[in-house]
Protein backbone atom coordinates (compact mmCIF):
# COMPACT_ATOMS: atom_id res chain seq x y z
CA UNK A 1 0.00 0.00 0.00
CA UNK A 2 1.24 2.86 -0.77
CA UNK A 3 1.68 6.17 1.87
CA UNK A 4 -1.70 7.49 2.15
CA UNK A 5 -2.01 11.18 0.65
CA UNK A 6 -4.52 13.41 0.86
CA UNK A 7 -6.71 14.66 -2.25
CA UNK A 8 -9.15 17.57 -2.71
CA UNK A 9 -11.33 17.71 -5.79
CA UNK A 10 -13.07 20.73 -6.20
CA UNK A 11 -16.14 20.31 -8.78
CA UNK A 12 -18.20 22.90 -10.99
CA UNK A 13 -20.40 22.60 -12.99
CA UNK A 14 -22.98 19.55 -14.05
CA UNK A 15 -23.54 15.94 -13.04
CA UNK A 16 -21.11 14.64 -15.44
CA UNK A 17 -18.26 16.27 -13.57
CA UNK A 18 -20.11 14.83 -10.22
CA UNK A 19 -19.43 11.84 -11.74
CA UNK A 20 -16.07 12.33 -13.49
CA UNK A 21 -14.42 13.80 -9.90
CA UNK A 22 -15.43 10.88 -8.52
CA UNK A 23 -13.83 8.89 -10.89
CA UNK A 24 -10.83 10.59 -10.82
CA UNK A 25 -11.04 9.83 -6.90
CA UNK A 26 -11.14 6.35 -7.88
CA UNK A 27 -8.26 5.98 -10.11
CA UNK A 28 -5.88 7.71 -7.73
CA UNK A 29 -7.05 5.59 -4.95
CA UNK A 30 -4.51 2.98 -5.43
CA UNK A 31 -1.84 5.70 -5.65
CA UNK A 32 -2.42 5.91 -1.66
CA UNK A 33 -4.93 9.35 -2.35
CA UNK A 34 -7.46 10.07 -0.43
CA UNK A 35 -10.50 12.31 -0.56
CA UNK A 36 -10.27 15.26 1.83
CA UNK A 37 -12.57 18.14 2.26
CA UNK A 38 -10.78 21.32 2.16
CA UNK A 39 -7.73 22.22 0.08
CA UNK A 40 -5.18 23.23 3.44
CA UNK A 41 -2.09 20.81 3.23
CA UNK A 42 -3.24 18.73 0.46
CA UNK A 43 -0.84 16.56 -1.76
CA UNK A 44 -3.37 17.09 -4.60
CA UNK A 45 -5.72 19.06 -5.78
CA UNK A 46 -8.00 18.93 -8.58
CA UNK A 47 -10.42 21.56 -10.20
CA UNK A 48 -13.02 19.98 -12.33
CA UNK A 49 -14.29 22.72 -14.44
CA UNK A 50 -16.86 23.96 -16.46
CA UNK A 51 -16.88 25.64 -19.54
CA UNK A 52 -20.79 26.04 -19.73
CA UNK A 53 -20.99 29.93 -19.22
CA UNK A 54 -19.31 33.11 -19.36
CA UNK A 55 -16.30 34.07 -18.00
CA UNK A 56 -15.24 30.48 -17.06
CA UNK A 57 -11.55 30.51 -17.80
CA UNK A 58 -11.35 33.93 -16.06
CA UNK A 59 -12.83 32.40 -13.32
CA UNK A 60 -10.58 29.49 -12.92
CA UNK A 61 -7.17 31.35 -13.30
CA UNK A 62 -8.24 33.46 -10.49
CA UNK A 63 -9.49 29.86 -8.44
CA UNK A 64 -6.26 29.06 -9.38
CA UNK A 65 -4.66 32.13 -7.59
CA UNK A 66 -5.76 31.18 -5.00
CA UNK A 67 -4.43 27.77 -4.48
CA UNK A 68 -0.69 29.41 -5.12
CA UNK A 69 0.19 30.59 -1.30
CA UNK A 70 -1.10 26.88 -0.30
CA UNK A 71 0.98 25.44 -2.92
CA UNK A 72 3.96 27.68 -1.68
CA UNK A 73 3.13 26.98 2.20
CA UNK A 74 3.15 22.97 0.91
CA UNK A 75 6.42 23.19 -0.55
CA UNK A 76 8.16 25.13 2.13
CA UNK A 77 7.10 22.39 4.67
CA UNK A 78 9.37 20.09 2.65
CA UNK A 79 6.31 18.43 1.22
CA UNK A 80 4.47 18.63 -2.41
CA UNK A 81 1.06 19.96 -3.80
CA UNK A 82 0.56 18.63 -7.20
CA UNK A 83 -2.13 20.89 -8.97
CA UNK A 84 -4.65 19.93 -11.50
CA UNK A 85 -7.06 21.39 -13.74
CA UNK A 86 -9.50 18.96 -15.55
CA UNK A 87 -13.00 19.04 -17.07
CA UNK A 88 -13.89 21.39 -20.25
CA UNK A 89 -12.39 24.74 -19.60
CA UNK A 90 -8.43 22.59 -19.68
CA UNK A 91 -9.70 21.43 -22.78
CA UNK A 92 -10.01 24.21 -24.20
CA UNK A 93 -8.14 26.11 -23.22
CA UNK A 94 -5.30 23.84 -22.05
CA UNK A 95 -2.05 25.04 -23.63
CA UNK A 96 -3.27 28.67 -22.24
CA UNK A 97 -3.32 27.52 -18.78
CA UNK A 98 -0.48 26.02 -18.87
CA UNK A 99 1.19 29.26 -19.94
CA UNK A 100 0.21 31.75 -17.44
CA UNK A 101 0.05 29.81 -14.76
CA UNK A 102 3.19 28.29 -14.36
CA UNK A 103 2.03 26.66 -10.45
CA UNK A 104 -0.28 23.93 -12.57
CA UNK A 105 1.50 20.88 -13.04
CA UNK A 106 -1.21 18.32 -15.01
CA UNK A 107 -3.75 19.82 -17.41
CA UNK A 108 -5.76 17.08 -18.52
CA UNK A 109 -9.56 16.63 -20.70
CA UNK A 110 -12.33 15.05 -19.98
CA UNK A 111 -11.40 11.93 -22.08
CA UNK A 112 -8.23 11.19 -20.51
CA UNK A 113 -8.63 10.54 -16.71
CA UNK A 114 -7.74 6.70 -16.77
CA UNK A 115 -4.26 8.32 -17.38
CA UNK A 116 -4.25 10.27 -14.39
CA UNK A 117 -1.87 8.15 -12.26
CA UNK A 118 1.08 8.29 -15.51
CA UNK A 119 0.28 12.23 -15.63
CA UNK A 120 1.14 12.24 -11.62
CA UNK A 121 3.94 10.23 -11.71
CA UNK A 122 5.52 12.34 -14.71
CA UNK A 123 4.50 15.51 -12.52
CA UNK A 124 6.16 14.18 -9.80
CA UNK A 125 9.16 13.27 -11.61
CA UNK A 126 9.66 15.90 -13.81
CA UNK A 127 9.80 19.65 -13.59
CA UNK A 128 6.96 21.70 -16.06
CA UNK A 129 3.49 21.06 -16.84
CA UNK A 130 1.83 17.66 -17.92
CA UNK A 131 -0.56 18.76 -20.65
CA UNK A 132 -3.05 16.24 -21.58
CA UNK A 133 -6.02 17.37 -23.70
CA UNK A 134 -6.48 14.50 -26.55
CA UNK A 135 -9.37 12.65 -27.37
CA UNK A 136 -7.84 9.14 -27.37
CA UNK A 137 -8.91 5.81 -29.32
CA UNK A 138 -8.94 3.64 -26.35
CA UNK A 139 -12.65 5.04 -24.38
CA UNK A 140 -11.60 5.94 -21.06
CA UNK A 141 -14.57 3.48 -19.13
CA UNK A 142 -11.90 0.48 -20.27
CA UNK A 143 -9.55 2.01 -17.98
CA UNK A 144 -11.65 3.04 -15.04
CA UNK A 145 -11.64 1.14 -11.91
CA UNK A 146 -14.85 0.04 -10.70
CA UNK A 147 -16.54 3.01 -8.34
CA UNK A 148 -14.58 2.72 -4.76
CA UNK A 149 -16.49 4.92 -2.50
CA UNK A 150 -20.01 3.88 -1.41
CA UNK A 151 -22.16 6.65 -3.85
CA UNK A 152 -24.90 6.28 -1.50
CA UNK A 153 -28.68 5.57 -1.76
CA UNK A 154 -28.69 7.94 -5.23
CA UNK A 155 -26.01 6.73 -7.74
CA UNK A 156 -24.59 8.57 -11.42
CA UNK A 157 -24.06 6.00 -14.14
CA UNK A 158 -22.37 7.62 -16.70
CA UNK A 159 -23.56 6.17 -19.76
CA UNK A 160 -23.01 8.25 -22.62
CA UNK A 161 -20.65 11.07 -23.61
CA UNK A 162 -20.44 13.74 -25.96
CA UNK A 163 -22.10 15.82 -28.27
CA UNK A 164 -22.78 15.56 -32.26
CA UNK A 165 -25.56 17.84 -31.97
CA UNK A 166 -23.87 21.05 -32.65
CA UNK A 167 -26.59 23.98 -31.21
CA UNK A 168 -24.69 27.04 -32.30
CA UNK A 169 -24.47 28.61 -28.77
CA UNK A 170 -22.61 25.55 -26.92
CA UNK A 171 -19.02 24.65 -26.24
CA UNK A 172 -20.12 20.99 -25.73
CA UNK A 173 -19.43 18.98 -29.08
CA UNK A 174 -15.98 20.70 -29.15
CA UNK A 175 -14.84 19.86 -25.42
CA UNK A 176 -16.32 16.34 -24.72
CA UNK A 177 -15.63 15.72 -27.97
CA UNK A 178 -18.27 12.76 -29.84
CA UNK A 179 -20.61 10.88 -28.98
CA UNK A 180 -20.13 7.67 -26.97
CA UNK A 181 -21.91 5.51 -25.65
CA UNK A 182 -20.59 2.39 -22.95
CA UNK A 183 -21.49 -0.85 -24.37
CA UNK A 184 -24.63 -2.65 -22.32
CA UNK A 185 -23.06 -5.65 -20.51
CA UNK A 186 -20.65 -2.55 -18.73
CA UNK A 187 -23.64 -0.21 -17.76
CA UNK A 188 -25.22 -3.32 -16.24
CA UNK A 189 -22.08 -4.34 -14.24
CA UNK A 190 -21.60 -0.91 -12.83
CA UNK A 191 -25.58 -1.09 -11.81
CA UNK A 192 -25.15 -4.06 -9.81
CA UNK A 193 -22.25 -3.01 -8.51
CA UNK A 194 -23.51 0.32 -7.59
CA UNK A 195 -26.71 -1.35 -6.09
CA UNK A 196 -24.74 -4.18 -4.29
CA UNK A 197 -22.88 -0.87 -2.37
CA UNK A 198 -26.95 0.51 -1.53
CA UNK A 199 -27.77 2.33 -4.02
CA UNK A 200 -31.75 2.44 -4.06
CA UNK A 201 -32.10 4.58 -7.24
CA UNK A 202 -29.92 5.22 -10.23
CA UNK A 203 -29.53 8.58 -12.50
CA UNK A 204 -28.06 7.88 -16.30
CA UNK A 205 -26.05 10.68 -17.23
CA UNK A 206 -24.61 11.49 -20.53
CA UNK A 207 -24.38 15.29 -22.15
CA UNK A 208 -27.04 14.29 -24.62
CA UNK A 209 -27.95 10.67 -22.51
CA UNK A 210 -31.21 9.74 -25.03
CA UNK A 211 -28.66 9.60 -27.79
CA UNK A 212 -27.03 6.45 -25.98
CA UNK A 213 -26.59 3.64 -28.51
CA UNK A 214 -24.35 1.02 -27.08
CA UNK A 215 -23.48 -2.58 -28.06
CA UNK A 216 -25.50 -4.99 -26.60
CA UNK A 217 -24.91 -8.80 -25.70
CA UNK A 218 -27.45 -9.80 -28.16
CA UNK A 219 -24.94 -8.64 -30.88
CA UNK A 220 -27.33 -5.61 -31.84
CA UNK A 221 -27.46 -1.67 -30.08
CA UNK A 222 -29.62 -0.56 -27.79
CA UNK A 223 -31.27 2.65 -27.11
CA UNK A 224 -31.81 4.15 -23.86
CA UNK A 225 -35.78 2.68 -23.76
CA UNK A 226 -33.93 -0.83 -24.02
CA UNK A 227 -31.13 -0.23 -21.16
CA UNK A 228 -34.23 1.01 -18.86
CA UNK A 229 -36.08 -1.85 -19.12
CA UNK A 230 -32.69 -4.00 -18.71
CA UNK A 231 -31.23 -2.21 -15.57
CA UNK A 232 -35.31 -2.06 -14.50
CA UNK A 233 -35.12 -6.17 -14.15
CA UNK A 234 -31.98 -5.48 -11.56
CA UNK A 235 -33.56 -6.46 -8.23
CA UNK A 236 -32.98 -3.92 -5.12
CA UNK A 237 -33.51 -0.89 -7.52
CA UNK A 238 -35.86 0.92 -7.07
CA UNK A 239 -36.14 4.02 -8.84
CA UNK A 240 -34.33 5.23 -12.41
CA UNK A 241 -33.75 8.47 -13.85
CA UNK A 242 -31.71 9.74 -16.21
CA UNK A 243 -30.50 13.20 -17.72
CA UNK A 244 -29.51 14.95 -20.44
CA UNK A 245 -32.43 14.38 -22.70
CA UNK A 246 -32.64 16.12 -26.26
CA UNK A 247 -36.22 16.21 -28.05
CA UNK A 248 -35.19 14.88 -30.85
CA UNK A 249 -33.70 12.00 -29.47
CA UNK A 250 -36.97 10.74 -27.60
CA UNK A 251 -37.98 7.75 -29.58
CA UNK A 252 -40.72 5.68 -29.66
CA UNK A 253 -38.90 2.35 -27.24
CA UNK A 254 -38.52 5.32 -25.03
CA UNK A 255 -41.97 6.47 -24.44
CA UNK A 256 -43.06 2.90 -23.80
CA UNK A 257 -40.80 2.47 -21.29
CA UNK A 258 -42.24 5.50 -19.66
CA UNK A 259 -45.30 3.93 -20.22
CA UNK A 260 -44.09 0.60 -18.77
CA UNK A 261 -41.39 0.80 -16.52
CA UNK A 262 -43.02 1.57 -12.95
CA UNK A 263 -39.34 2.02 -11.61
CA UNK A 264 -38.81 5.07 -14.43
CA UNK A 265 -39.74 8.00 -12.18
CA UNK A 266 -42.19 10.56 -14.05
CA UNK A 267 -40.10 13.71 -14.05
CA UNK A 268 -37.97 14.62 -17.44
CA UNK A 269 -35.40 17.51 -17.96
CA UNK A 270 -35.95 18.15 -21.73
CA UNK A 271 -34.33 21.11 -22.59
CA UNK A 272 -36.41 22.98 -25.11
CA UNK A 273 -34.31 26.52 -24.81
CA UNK A 274 -36.34 28.52 -27.00
CA UNK A 275 -40.21 28.57 -27.92
CA UNK A 276 -39.82 30.06 -31.61
CA UNK A 277 -39.17 28.58 -34.53
CA UNK A 278 -36.88 31.39 -36.03
CA UNK A 279 -34.67 31.04 -32.95
CA UNK A 280 -34.58 27.34 -32.53
CA UNK A 281 -33.90 27.15 -36.05
CA UNK A 282 -30.56 29.31 -35.01
CA UNK A 283 -29.76 27.63 -32.91
CA UNK A 284 -29.45 24.43 -34.42
CA UNK A 285 -31.79 22.56 -32.70
CA UNK A 286 -32.97 20.29 -35.33
CA UNK A 287 -36.90 21.01 -34.23
CA UNK A 288 -39.57 23.58 -33.77
CA UNK A 289 -41.18 24.64 -31.23
CA UNK A 290 -44.47 22.27 -32.49
CA UNK A 291 -42.72 18.83 -32.59
CA UNK A 292 -41.48 19.54 -28.48
CA UNK A 293 -45.20 20.12 -27.67
CA UNK A 294 -45.84 16.90 -30.00
CA UNK A 295 -43.24 14.93 -27.88
CA UNK A 296 -44.62 16.31 -24.65
CA UNK A 297 -48.19 15.33 -25.52
CA UNK A 298 -46.66 11.53 -26.17
CA UNK A 299 -44.92 11.20 -23.30
CA UNK A 300 -47.81 12.61 -21.27
CA UNK A 301 -50.08 10.16 -22.85
CA UNK A 302 -47.69 6.91 -22.08
CA UNK A 303 -47.25 8.53 -18.35
CA UNK A 304 -49.99 11.04 -17.11
CA UNK A 305 -47.96 12.11 -13.68
CA UNK A 306 -44.80 13.16 -16.16
CA UNK A 307 -43.85 16.18 -14.79
CA UNK A 308 -41.25 18.50 -17.30
CA UNK A 309 -38.09 20.61 -16.64
CA UNK A 310 -36.25 22.20 -18.70
CA UNK A 311 -33.13 24.38 -19.90
CA UNK A 312 -34.13 28.05 -21.50
CA UNK A 313 -31.67 30.63 -23.27
CA UNK A 314 -32.55 33.99 -23.58
CA UNK A 315 -31.56 37.01 -25.68
CA UNK A 316 -29.79 34.49 -28.71
CA UNK A 317 -28.88 36.60 -31.31
CA UNK A 318 -31.65 37.98 -33.04
CA UNK A 319 -34.03 37.34 -30.87
CA UNK A 320 -36.94 39.86 -31.39
CA UNK A 321 -39.55 40.43 -28.37
CA UNK A 322 -41.98 38.23 -30.35
CA UNK A 323 -39.61 34.94 -30.55
CA UNK A 324 -39.22 35.84 -26.51
CA UNK A 325 -43.38 35.83 -26.70
CA UNK A 326 -43.50 32.30 -28.02
CA UNK A 327 -40.81 31.30 -25.16
CA UNK A 328 -43.59 32.33 -22.75
CA UNK A 329 -46.41 31.12 -24.34
CA UNK A 330 -44.77 27.43 -24.70
CA UNK A 331 -43.87 27.81 -20.84
CA UNK A 332 -47.60 28.73 -20.02
CA UNK A 333 -48.82 25.64 -22.29
CA UNK A 334 -46.41 23.15 -21.35
CA UNK A 335 -45.62 24.04 -17.86
CA UNK A 336 -42.52 23.22 -16.19
CA UNK A 337 -42.34 22.05 -12.46
CA UNK A 338 -38.87 22.91 -12.46
CA UNK A 339 -35.81 24.81 -14.69
CA UNK A 340 -32.71 26.27 -15.76
CA UNK A 341 -33.10 29.21 -17.72
CA UNK A 342 -29.91 31.70 -18.48
CA UNK A 343 -29.01 34.79 -20.47
CA UNK A 344 -27.14 34.09 -23.60
CA UNK A 345 -23.52 34.46 -23.32
CA UNK A 346 -21.18 34.06 -26.83
CA UNK A 347 -18.95 31.47 -26.05
CA UNK A 348 -15.52 31.61 -28.07
CA UNK A 349 -15.28 29.50 -30.80
CA UNK A 350 -18.92 28.70 -31.41
CA UNK A 351 -21.02 29.95 -34.38
CA UNK A 352 -23.39 31.91 -32.49
CA UNK A 353 -20.73 34.27 -31.05
CA UNK A 354 -20.21 35.21 -34.38
CA UNK A 355 -23.66 36.02 -35.45
CA UNK A 356 -24.78 39.74 -35.86
CA UNK A 357 -27.71 41.09 -33.85
CA UNK A 358 -26.59 40.55 -30.78
CA UNK A 359 -29.14 41.11 -28.08
CA UNK A 360 -28.40 44.12 -25.61
CA UNK A 361 -27.97 43.27 -21.96
CA UNK A 362 -30.84 45.10 -20.61
CA UNK A 363 -33.32 43.23 -22.53
CA UNK A 364 -31.42 39.67 -21.65
CA UNK A 365 -32.01 41.16 -18.09
CA UNK A 366 -35.52 42.11 -18.44
CA UNK A 367 -36.31 38.93 -21.00
CA UNK A 368 -34.55 36.54 -17.84
CA UNK A 369 -36.73 38.18 -15.26
CA UNK A 370 -40.09 37.98 -16.83
CA UNK A 371 -39.49 34.11 -17.85
CA UNK A 372 -38.33 33.41 -14.44
CA UNK A 373 -40.69 34.61 -12.78
CA UNK A 374 -43.14 32.74 -14.81
CA UNK A 375 -41.02 29.53 -14.38
CA UNK A 376 -40.72 30.16 -10.75
CA UNK A 377 -44.72 30.77 -10.12
CA UNK A 378 -45.53 27.24 -11.80
CA UNK A 379 -42.84 25.40 -9.86
CA UNK A 380 -44.55 27.10 -6.61
CA UNK A 381 -47.86 25.87 -7.69
CA UNK A 382 -46.37 22.33 -8.34
CA UNK A 383 -45.20 22.08 -5.13
CA UNK A 384 -48.64 23.55 -3.54
CA UNK A 385 -50.26 20.62 -5.07
CA UNK A 386 -48.40 18.28 -3.67
CA UNK A 387 -49.83 19.85 0.10
CA UNK A 388 -52.33 17.21 1.34
CA UNK A 389 -51.10 14.12 -0.73
CA UNK A 390 -49.33 10.88 0.29
CA UNK A 391 -46.10 10.71 -1.59
CA UNK A 392 -44.19 8.13 -2.24
CA UNK A 393 -40.63 8.90 -0.62
CA UNK A 394 -36.87 7.58 -1.49
CA UNK A 395 -35.19 8.83 1.83
CA UNK A 396 -31.24 9.01 1.39
CA UNK A 397 -29.75 10.99 4.04
CA UNK A 398 -30.18 12.35 7.79
CA UNK A 399 -31.98 16.11 7.45
CA UNK A 400 -30.38 19.31 8.94
CA UNK A 401 -32.31 18.55 12.34
CA UNK A 402 -32.28 15.94 14.74
CA UNK A 403 -34.65 12.97 14.11
CA UNK A 404 -35.30 14.13 10.49
CA UNK A 405 -34.76 12.31 7.12
CA UNK A 406 -34.44 13.93 3.20
CA UNK A 407 -35.85 11.96 0.52
CA UNK A 408 -37.24 12.95 -2.81
CA UNK A 409 -40.80 12.45 -4.71
CA UNK A 410 -41.21 11.02 -7.52
CA UNK A 411 -40.73 14.24 -9.23
CA UNK A 412 -37.61 15.05 -7.68
CA UNK A 413 -39.19 17.35 -5.01
CA UNK A 414 -36.73 17.47 -1.67
CA UNK A 415 -38.56 16.04 1.40
CA UNK A 416 -38.11 16.72 4.88
CA UNK A 417 -39.70 13.85 7.38
CA UNK A 418 -39.50 12.68 10.44
CA UNK A 419 -38.08 9.31 9.97
CA UNK A 420 -35.72 6.72 12.05
CA UNK A 421 -32.31 6.30 10.23
CA UNK A 422 -32.96 2.72 9.49
CA UNK A 423 -35.53 4.01 6.91
CA UNK A 424 -32.55 5.81 4.49
CA UNK A 425 -32.67 3.49 1.57
CA UNK A 426 -36.42 3.15 1.42
CA UNK A 427 -39.43 4.21 -0.30
CA UNK A 428 -41.74 5.49 2.61
CA UNK A 429 -45.17 6.91 2.19
CA UNK A 430 -45.07 10.88 3.16
CA UNK A 431 -48.02 12.84 3.75
CA UNK A 432 -47.17 16.40 2.63
CA UNK A 433 -47.97 19.14 4.99
CA UNK A 434 -45.83 21.87 3.94
CA UNK A 435 -44.46 23.45 0.44
CA UNK A 436 -41.51 25.83 0.76
CA UNK A 437 -40.44 27.49 -2.59
CA UNK A 438 -37.83 24.42 -3.28
CA UNK A 439 -38.80 21.35 -1.04
CA UNK A 440 -41.74 19.82 1.05
CA UNK A 441 -42.52 18.37 4.34
CA UNK A 442 -44.57 16.01 5.74
CA UNK A 443 -44.16 13.00 8.08
CA UNK A 444 -44.72 9.58 7.42
CA UNK A 445 -47.96 8.42 6.48
CA UNK A 446 -48.83 6.02 8.98
CA UNK A 447 -48.06 8.42 11.56
CA UNK A 448 -50.26 10.89 10.11
CA UNK A 449 -53.03 8.53 9.94
CA UNK A 450 -52.84 7.58 13.55
CA UNK A 451 -53.11 11.19 14.34
CA UNK A 452 -55.84 11.83 12.51
N1 LIG B 1 -25.22 30.78 -23.19
C1 LIG B 1 -26.22 30.59 -22.30
N2 LIG B 1 -26.62 29.37 -21.90
C2 LIG B 1 -26.00 28.30 -22.40
N3 LIG B 1 -26.17 26.99 -22.19
C3 LIG B 1 -25.27 26.32 -22.93
N4 LIG B 1 -24.50 27.18 -23.63
C4 LIG B 1 -24.94 28.42 -23.33
C5 LIG B 1 -24.56 29.73 -23.73
N5 LIG B 1 -23.59 29.93 -24.62
C6 LIG B 1 -27.22 26.44 -21.36
C7 LIG B 1 -28.24 25.65 -22.22
C8 LIG B 1 -27.93 24.23 -21.86
C9 LIG B 1 -27.47 24.37 -20.42
C10 LIG B 1 -26.69 23.22 -19.89
O1 LIG B 1 -26.67 25.54 -20.43
O2 LIG B 1 -29.55 26.01 -21.80
O3 LIG B 1 -29.04 23.36 -22.00
FE1 LIG C 1 -24.76 21.36 -26.27
FE2 LIG C 1 -26.83 21.07 -27.94
FE3 LIG C 1 -25.20 18.99 -27.47
FE4 LIG C 1 -26.86 19.84 -25.54
S1 LIG C 1 -27.48 18.96 -27.53
S2 LIG C 1 -24.67 19.33 -25.29
S3 LIG C 1 -26.87 22.06 -25.90
S4 LIG C 1 -24.65 20.90 -28.48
Amino acid sequence: MAAQKKLYIKTYGCQMNVYDSARMADVLAPLGYEAAAAPDDADMVILNTCHIREKAAEKVFSELGRFRPLKARKEKAGGRMILAVAGCVAQAEGAEIVARAPHVDIVLGPQTYHRLPEMVARATRAGGAVLDTDFPAEPKFDFLPRQHASSGVSAFLSVQEGCDKFCTFCVVPYTRGAEYSRPVREVLAEATHLIARGAREITLLGQNVNAYHGAAPDGGTWGLGRLVRALAECAGLARIRYTTSHPLDVDDALIAAHRDVPQLMPFLHLPVQSGSDRVLAAMNRKHRADDYRRIVDRLRAARPDLALSSDFIVGFPGESAADFAATLSLVREIGFVQAYSFKYSPRPGTPAAALPQQVPEEAKAERLARLQELLTEQQRRFNAAAVGRVLPVLFERAGRHPGQLVGRSPWLQPVHAAAPDALIGAVMPVRILRAEPNSLGGSLAAEAEALA
